[in-house]
């Protein structure tokens, strides 16, 4: 049915019940050389049936025709979603009065032509509804890319709150989760640290029982010796004063013991900085090693400089620092004593105080094992040892070394396998 058919023409049915009516108007539009592609129709319900087909992009329709009329034909066109939207012009000799003109519109007419036709008015009329209607489907269009970008956009949204939330639960699982194992980390350390301590006031407990074992064997005899002398009649008033001041110094020695020990374990948890005197604080370190260090057999020698040093500190936690150098160095040289024969080895540890300017430098020396350079990278990791299970926990090293940088201070270590171990502690003096 098409009477001129071109790729991107508008299509336009024209539905007239004379022929004659359609030619006259197809001939106007051609006299403008306006290459519309046209249907045509001599009723309503064949007009119809061309929608089924064909979508127009306009259509021009005549008011009264036989079988269906132009109003009723709106009317079906209007119900059908295809169609509903193609702009109707009524082509009429009847618009004369307003109640008609209300019905077309009402029904859903977009124009109308009086007739007879008027060229200009029929021309800038089809013009003006097609060019309405491609800017119409360009506003669909767009607010059809609209909608479909917002409802891209909201499922994006929803999915971004989902996610949101399944990251935040994920997130405060994950921090429930850390705090948890943080907690017990902590509390395992804890653990640990206090048997490291233990261990340290074991040493204590050890080096007191034989301290105190020696000045109380001393009081005993003198006592059996006063006792003697008596029950002889032989006990001068000389004899006796000098006995009882020896007597007194033993008892004083025993009483500075526990002393000691008193203070070293009641002040293990508090955090007192003050004035420490190092050679002091090596005194009472040995005090408590040499009676186990002198069973084992192993040498100690001191060195330290003349006058008086001191650091700012917590004296109990270094006495603990030196106690741990002294237990390893205790333990390298028990490891080494089966690998090397006896009577080439003369078990020694050497401790020495020295002082520049500015720093005070504790060097603790031993003739034990030695550590391999690859270990002597680890040895101040907490839990580094290469001790057994029962033997070592692998906090000593890493403890020393937190209480040191405490004190501003440094600690390393130079050794040579098989030969020595020196451990270095270096404290700002004052
Ligand atoms: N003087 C030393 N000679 C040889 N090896 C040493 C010496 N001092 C430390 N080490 C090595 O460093 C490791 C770590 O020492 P650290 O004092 O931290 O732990 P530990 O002695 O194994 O156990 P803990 O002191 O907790 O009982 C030791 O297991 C040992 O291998
Ligand atoms: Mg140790």
């Amino acid at each position: 049915m098409a009477l001129n058919a071109c790729v991107m023409a508008e299509k336009i049915l024209i539905v007239d019940d004379l022929a004659v009516n359609i030619q006259i108007i197809i001939s106007i539009f051609e006299m403008h050389e306006l290459d519309y592609e046209f249907y045509q129709a001599t009723n309503g319900v064949l007009a119809f049936e061309i929608t089924k087909k064909v979508i127009p992009d306009l259509i021009i329709s005549d008011w009264d025709m036989p079988v269906l009329s132009g109003i009723e034909l709106i009317a079906l066109l209007k119900k059908e979603e295809s169609t509903k939207n193609i702009p109707i012009i009524i082509c009429t000799g009847k618009m004369t009065s307003s109640d008609n003109l209300q019905i077309a519109f009402d029904t859903g007419a977009a124009d109308f032509i009086r007739k007879p036709i008027d060229e200009v008015e029929l021309i800038s009329r089809v013009k003006n509804h097609l060019e309405l209607k491609i800017q119409r489907t360009k506003i669909e269009d767009y607010s059809q890319k609209l909608e479909s970008e917002i409802s891209e956009r909201k499922k994006i949204e929803a999915k971004f709150v989902k996610v949101n939330k399944e990251l935040f639960e994920l997130n405060t699982d994950l921090e429930m989760r850390v705090i948890s194992e943080f907690r017990k980390i902590e509390k395992q350390q804890k653990l640990l640290i206090q048997k490291s301590k233990l261990e340290s006031l074991g040493i204590l407990a050890a080096g007191m029982a034989h301290e105190i074992n020696q000045p109380l064997t001393s009081i005993s005899m003198g006592l059996e010796n006063i006792l003697l002398k008596n029950s002889l009649d032989k006990l001068s008033s000389n004899y006796l004063v000098n006995k009882l001041k020896s007597l007194f110094e033993d008892i004083e020695r025993i009483k500075r013991l526990i002393q000691h020990v008193r203070q070293f374990s009641r002040n293990q948890n508090i955090e007192m900085f003050d004035k420490v005197d190092i050679k002091q604080v090596i005194s009472d370190a040995l005090m408590l090693m040499k009676a186990q260090l002198h069973d084992l057999n192993i040498e100690i020698a001191v060195s330290e400089s003349e006058s008086e040093v001191k650091t700012l500190g917590n004296r109990n936690k270094l006495e603990q620092v030196i106690i741990n150098m002294l237990s390893n160095s205790r333990d390298a040289i028990i490891k080494k004593e089966p690998l090397v024969s006896n009577l080439q080895f003369t078990k020694k540890i050497n401790i020495s105080l020295s002082v520049s300017e500015t720093v005070a430098r504790i060097e603790v020396t031993d003739n034990g094992v030695g550590i391999d350079a690859e270990s002597s990278k680890k040895i101040f990791d907490p839990f580094y040892t290469s001790k057994s299970e029962k033997a070592g926990t692998g906090l000593g090293l890493s403890i020393s070394y937190g209480i040191v940088k405490d004190m501003k201070g440094e600690i390393f270590v130079e050794s040579e396998e098989m030969k020595y171990t020196k451990m270095i502690i270096e404290l700002p003096k004052i």
